[in-house]
């Protein structure tokens, strides 16, 4: 099938923009290629109820099980890895020491605002880099910095330093390199539901996905995020640690969601657009759509539904009585 037929049947499937479709910004500690902030609340529709636990193996800003915890909608705990130690350290101290680390950003800021990309990139980049030994001063940084990125890609190498990406002030409006109110309260935001949720991220090796998905029960939800699959380019800042995400992952991922499945397990996953079929011809059901640049701009993100098994044997709210 040609791109144009493959984009039109895209089109004429269930498109819709969904550029907007959250008002205020979901909560999280940053933003990342990939993430899913912007739809995050149209994903915790999709996810529904929680009876069980909230299974996501790969968190990035985790905005999406942040969204569903304060809607009231998890009945047990969420368990999450990520493979960058800088977005490990960074959740692991805003459960542990949360006040702290609003503190320390809001004096970065005082420090060094407008934080433009210059002082981004030649000031606080190189403090970064050295190594900062306290891990809250340390998550602090990565949080500021997170926010200078050029389209929330923060360029990361093997040894987690800072490499690129970030952006510059003048052409944009919305970043002024300042710690405006809502930013912060996003933050703080955050940093309550990652406490009140005990929120608790493991460090993720390059398989480990693979036992998270497994040891998930009947009335659990699994939610995955996985890398767009990519050959020797890293995309998020953990493939650097981990290596990168490949088709062959990507099948070995969806054939252990199947056999979740069949344990009682729902199964969410978003990925690309050309993921629809291989996701549709394994049983998912799929809706296809855009997440930015209105009604003309290609569809970029696709949800796939696993959740049969799931219905029979889990009621709203709670697991069913054995
Ligand atoms: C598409 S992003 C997830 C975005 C997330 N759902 C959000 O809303 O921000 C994929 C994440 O997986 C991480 N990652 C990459 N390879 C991984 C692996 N093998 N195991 C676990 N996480 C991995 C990346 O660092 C990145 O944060």
């Amino acid at each position: 099938m040609s791109m144009e037929d493959a984009l039109n049947k895209w089109l004429g499937k269930t498109y819709e923009s969904s550029r907007f479709h959250s008002r205020v910004l979901p909560p999280a500690l940053f933003t990342l290629i990939g993430g899913k902030g912007i739809i995050a609340d149209r994903i915790a529709e999709v996810i529904g109820d929680v009876p069980g636990n909230l299974i996501d193996p790969f968190l990035g800003t985790g905005s999406v099980p942040l969204v569903i915890w304060q809607n009231n909608k998890i009945g047990g705990r969420i368990i999450a890895q990520e493979a960058s130690s800088a977005i490990v350290n960074a959740y692991n101290v805003a459960r542990d020491n949360g006040d702290t680390l609003m503190g320390e950003i809001r004096s970065i800021y005082s420090k060094y605002a407008p934080i433009d990309r210059d002082i981004a990139r030649d000031k606080l980049a190189p403090m970064y880099n050295a190594g900062i030994d306290d891990p809250v001063k340390s998550a602090a940084m990565f949080i500021v910095l997170s926010r200078c990125a050029f389209n929330s890609h923060l360029q990361m190498n093997k040894e987690g330093k800072i490499t690129g990406g970030f952006q510059s002030i003048t052409p944009r409006r919305i970043f002024t390199g300042e710690l405006s109110q809502s930013l912060h309260d996003r933050w703080l935001r955050a940093v309550r539901i990652i406490q009140e949720s005990k929120l608790m991220v493991q460090k993720a090796t390059h398989d480990s996905w693979v036992d998270m998905v497994r040891g998930a029960g009947p009335c659990d939800v699994i939610y995955l995020d996985p890398p767009y699959e990519g050959r020797g380019q890293f995309k998020y800042p953990g493939e650097a640690e981990v290596g990168v995400w490949t088709e062959e992952d990507t099948r070995e991922l969806i054939d252990e969601a199947l056999m979740a499945s069949r344990r009682g397990v729902k199964i969410v996953m978003s990925n690309s657009p050309q993921m629809e079929k291989a996701l549709s011809d394994r049983g998912f059901s799929t809706s296809v759509f855009t997440t930015y640049g209105g009604p003309n701009a290609p569809p970029n993100e696709v949800i796939g539904v696993l959740d049969k098994e799931f219905r029979a044997t889990c009621v709203v709210g709670k697991k069913q009585e054995e």
